[in-house]
């Protein structure tokens, strides 16, 4: 059965979510991306003032930006003994140097957060060519304090694209047309990535804790269906799987 907004939604603009499995999702809905970003830097915040040698895992994209400029306006915040990682990165075209023509998202890291942080930084970059020893570092750990995630269009989370299975390791995937087409806007534009590195959906379920976020009207609808209580998670969209974990907060800027 549809979840009526209502039911979704507290008086607070907050409330809880059961689904058919164990898991429980709590909704935060804000009134702009900004407000979104804000809500999340203050959970990451509070995981890093409870636990100084959090493991925590980052998404790029356009979604977190506010998030992490919210981050930056928190000079306070110790990050000495954190442990950070990000989910995924592109492969480098064959034959292609750089500079290439798209950011890397060590780039993006950099320049967004991590360049400005005295932390422990662990980039995916340096591991295309063996992603499952960029995830047994993360494991090594102790695994993710908490992992932040996106969500792209087809319901990918980090890059595991529709197909990926629960226990999904860390491996080199080929990029849906629909991705390609999002994140560099034509498919099969020369020298841009058709593949990427991802940590696996077993790895980021095995989060203690998950924030989804997700802005602009255009997530909506695959938003709704990864969510769907009434239906079971489905490899076709990644992100359902998140109605199995215990501990999953989803921070909206529209309405379910
Ligand atoms: C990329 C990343 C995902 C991200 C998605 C959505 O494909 N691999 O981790 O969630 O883009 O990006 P955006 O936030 O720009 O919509």
């Amino acid at each position: 059965m549809p979840v009526s907004r209502q039911a979704l939604f507290g008086a607070r603009g907050s409330k809880r979510m059961s689904s058919q499995e164990a898991g429980s999702i709590r909704l935060v809905r804000k009134n702009n991306p900004e407000a979104v970003g804000l809500e999340a830097a203050g959970m990451v915040a509070n995981q890093l003032v409870e636990k100084p040698d959090s493991t925590l895992v980052f998404p790029t994209g356009n979604t977190p930006l506010p998030m992490y400029k919210a981050l930056l306006h928190m000079p306070h915040l110790n990050w000495k003994k954190s442990r950070l990682f990000h989910l995924d990165e592109y492969v480098k075209p064959a034959g292609y140097n750089r500079p290439v023509p798209y950011e890397t998202y060590e780039d993006y890291m950099r320049r967004e957060l991590w360049d400005c942080l005295d932390a422990n930084k662990h980039y995916f970059s340096h591991y295309t060519d063996n992603p499952a020893a960029y995830e047994a570092q993360v494991n090594a750990t102790g695994g993710p304090d908490l992992v932040i995630l996106g969500i792209g269009a087809n319901g990918h989370i980090a890059f595991n694209e529709p197909g990926s299975a629960k226990d999904s390791p860390a491996r080199t995937i080929d990029l849906a047309d629909q991705t390609i087409l999002s994140n560099f806007g034509s498919v099969g534009k020369q020298g841009y990535p058709t593949q990427a590195v991802t940590l696996g959906l077993k790895t980021i379920l095995s989060a203690k804790r998950i924030i989804l976020l997700a802005t602009g009207e255009g997530k909506r609808d695959i938003l709704k269906r990864a969510l769907d209580p009434s239906t079971p998670a489905d490899p076709a969209i990644p992100a359902s799987f998140l109605k199995e974990h215990p501990n999953v907060t989803v921070i909206t800027d529209f309405d379910l």
